[in-house]
């Protein structure tokens, strides 16, 4: 049955995704009295062990996503690479899914993705479509030394991404991405790199938390500044560009877009995620209204809420063995530990965060 909105109290929010993104939307929902059903392939996830329901099954399964539709009053996901198909397959049900399949479909491919952010007026790195060696050749004098070759699907953490320095190293970057369907991108000169999370409403009103500043290691976030410190100019444009891409996509929920912040008031999109983001995570302890509750929030129908921060916040992943001195962290002043119930340090794996506290 379609759902009407706002979602009152006692409602259902389907998430396909059971990761830490999953569970700390679980979590929020749980706060404003929603109850949460998971659809995840795995066992014992850390959503699942946070929520009302998991049904263990392949996104793209039939009867999993007709168990989903008749469980929940509107469905969500964490995860960008959950199949178009599956969302699809959910609205031909009769189900609301938010954001909607445009967005999914825009974030699961680099060339659509840049395509389309041009298309709406904002700036990335001057790009090529890469379907052989050659491809990469040919575009080399165009985006010039060195350049980054990424795969057009399913890259994560900075992984199906290899850095072309010269005119030899072509074929070893092209093998070194499994000679996938890529995108060749020049390097961006970036002083650091920002992000801004947004949000948008079912009626179209939108939010943005301040702009964050991110620091990454081989790919993988380690640490988040927020609010960083940004001239007034750089967050116009930064509101601007979210506005647009919102916008264009009709969106309904929260969206993180990683930018390159280039100086003189320069901002470049490197690339957008249609759910909620690392980035966003010191919101949990800066603000009134966290990135998670805001996106319940909006997929809900509710008041999108406040995104005004209270203090400024260094937000720390924890990867691999580094959650093993939770102790030690959960001894310190002005430090919020948040743990994501993962049993396998594996090295990089991201196991929690931690937010500190820097100003008041
Ligand atoms: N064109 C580029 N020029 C310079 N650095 C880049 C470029 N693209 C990505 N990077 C660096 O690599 C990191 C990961 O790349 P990104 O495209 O965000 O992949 P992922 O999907 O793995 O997060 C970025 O945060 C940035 O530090
Ligand atoms: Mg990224």
């Amino acid at each position: 049955m379609a759902a009407t909105f706002p979602l009152p109290p006692g409602s259902t929010i389907g998430i396909l995704g059971g990761g830490q993104l999953g569970r700390m939307l679980a979590l929020a929902a749980a706060r404003l009295g929603l109850d949460v059903v998971i659809l995840t392939p795995d066992e014992g996830s850390p959503a699942s062990r946070v929520s009302k329901a998991t049904i263990v099954a392949a996104y793209d399964d039939p009867a999993a996503l007709a168990t989903l539709a008749r469980a929940a009053d509107v469905v969500t996901y964490e995860f960008e690479n959950v199949p178009v198909r599956a969302v699809e397959a959910l609205m031909a049900l009769g189900v609301a899914v938010a954001p909607g399949p445009d967005a999914l479909r825009v974030a699961q491919d680099r060339v659509e993705e840049k395509t389309f952010l041009n298309a709406a007026n904002a700036p990335t790195v001057t790009f090529a479509q890469v379907d052989s060696a050659a491809d990469i050749a040919a575009a080399l004098p165009r985006l010039g030394l060195p350049a980054l070759l990424k795969t057009r699907r399913e890259g994560y953490d900075g992984k199906g991404q290899a850095w072309i320095r010269d005119a030899t190293g072509v074929e070893a970057a092209f093998a070194a991405v499994g000679a996938a369907p890529s995108v060749l991108e020049a390097r961006a000169a970036f002083r650091r790199e920002l992000s801004i999370i947004a949000a948008r409403g079912r009626d179209g009103e939108a939010a943005f938390y301040p702009l964050s500043e991110n620091v990454h290691e081989g790919g993988v976030l380690r640490t988040t500044l927020a609010p960083a410190e940004v001239t007034p100019a750089v967050r116009r444009e930064a509101e601007r560009i979210a506005r647009a891409v919102l916008g264009r996509l009709d969106y309904v929920g929260v969206m993180g877009i990683e930018l390159f912040d280039l100086g003189e008031g320069g901002l470049l999109v490197n690339e957008i995620a249609p759910r909620v983001h690392n980035t966003g995570h010191w919101t949990q302890d800066g603000c009134e209204v966290d990135q998670f509750e805001l996106h319940i929030r909006a997929v809900a129908g509710w008041p999108l809420g406040d995104t005004t921060p209270m203090v400024q916040v260094e937000m720390t992943n924890l990867l691999g063995d580094e959650a093993s001195d939770w102790l030690t962290i959960a001894a310190e002043p002005n430090a919020r530990l948040h743990l994501y119930g993962k049993g396998e340090p594996r090295p990089g794996r991201k196991m929690g965060h931690v937010n500190r506290v820097k100003s008041r």
